[in-house]
């Protein structure tokens, strides 16, 4: 990829950031939490470029950002607490996780295989015309490296990400400086699941006392699988599997084959070519075809460790644990 584009949030600048997201690519965009670093939520293989700038080694499901509770709500099922909440605090910094409607559009590897979306309509107005442009939801988590800290300024995101990704939307400085509350609405109540820009007093005072979970990215693996927000198959999953048993489902990586590969039930390749990049965009997709095919086990070849593959194979490990 060559230089980062340093785009103006007037006219052009917002219709060239449009375009550049709806094709695919990557643009960088003011919040007023954060700057997001946005891609097509629609396209597993936009998402999967979202990993790869951002060097994250573990795949968490991303905020799908979009222009309003209408859109939204193609998007997620909102129950009553749900819609109150949305009523209360959208445009602004609180994202709600609830059940995927039969209408979602946003990608298995946004989601990361789950059957919850995260959704937030941001205020600052550069967001909320970018959005109303792309006419998509838009994936962004922070726009910083991965173990860096979260960019308020186009600088910042430039500093961290210049020729990584394809441009930035410069929309002077996030407000608020840090991310949205995130709130699951899942099953009748309401869980904190990370403390943010709207404070839990307000959200009390519309919908009652809050039940609380910890950030599944800064809570401690205490026990893989007990975080609800990691998808499971329901297949036990086999790692580096050089040979095949009978009946298995297997998933694999590039070229190299394992043994016995016509004892399998149903093989998928994550990417024959060899790119982690596109086996990333596959990974959820393809575990959750396998799972459906009713094989008892899904045995998985090697991946290589670099790259993506390191995010890959976390994902990879916590699936063949969660037992
Ligand atoms: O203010 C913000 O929220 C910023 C701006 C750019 O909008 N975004 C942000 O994204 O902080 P990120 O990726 O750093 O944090 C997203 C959090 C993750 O902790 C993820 O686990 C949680 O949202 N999340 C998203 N969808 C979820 C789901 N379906 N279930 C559980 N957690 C979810
Ligand atoms: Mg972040």
């Amino acid at each position: 990829m060559g230089a980062t584009k340093r785009l103006i949030s007037d006219e052009i600048g917002l219709s060239e950031a449009a375009a550049i997201l709806r094709g695919g690519g990557l643009v960088a965009f003011p919040t007023e939490t954060v700057y997001g670093l946005g891609a097509d939520a629609t396209s597993d293989d936009a998402v999967a470029g979202i990993y790869a700038a951002k060097e994250r080694p573990s795949f968490n499901p991303l905020i799908a950002h979009v222009a309003s509770l209408e859109a939204a709500r193609q998007e997620g099922v909102f129950g009553e607490a749900a819609l109150k909440l949305a009523q209360a605090f959208w445009p602004g910094p609180l994202t709600l996780v609830v059940p995927v409607a039969d209408t979602c559009s946003v990608s298995d590897l946004a989601c990361a295989g789950l059957d919850s979306v995260g959704l937030r309509v941001p205020s600052h107005p550069v967001a909320a015309e970018l959005l109303r442009r792309v006419g998509r939801p838009v994936a962004a988590p922070s726009a910083n490296r991965s173990g860096r800290v979260s960019p308020t300024l186009a600088e910042h995101v430039l500093g961290d990400l210049d020729g990584r990704i394809d441009a930035v939307l410069d929309g002077g400085s996030a407000k608020v400086g840090v991310e949205s509350t995130i709130l699951a609405c899942l099953d009748g109540g309401v869980r904190l699941l990370r403390p943010g820009g709207v404070p839990r007093d307000a959200i009390e005072a519309i919908v009652g006392p809050l039940g609380e979970e910890a950030d599944p990215d800064d809570a401690a693996p205490i026990a893989p699988g007990m975080l609800t927000s990691h998808y499971a198959p329901r297949a036990r999953v086999r790692l580096n599997a050089r040979s095949v048993e009978p009946g298995e489902a297997v998933l694999l990586f590039g070229t190299e084959a394992p043994t016995h590969l016509d004892r399998a039930g149903a093989v998928l390749n994550l990417s024959e070519n060899g790119s982690l990049v596109e086996a990333a965009a596959h990974l959820f997709s393809y575990l959750r075809h396998l799972d459906a095919s009713g094989a008892r086990t899904i045995a998985v070849g090697p991946i290589p460790e670099h790259d993506l593959g390191e995010a890959i194979n976390d994902r990879l490990r916590r699936a063949a644990a969660e037992r």
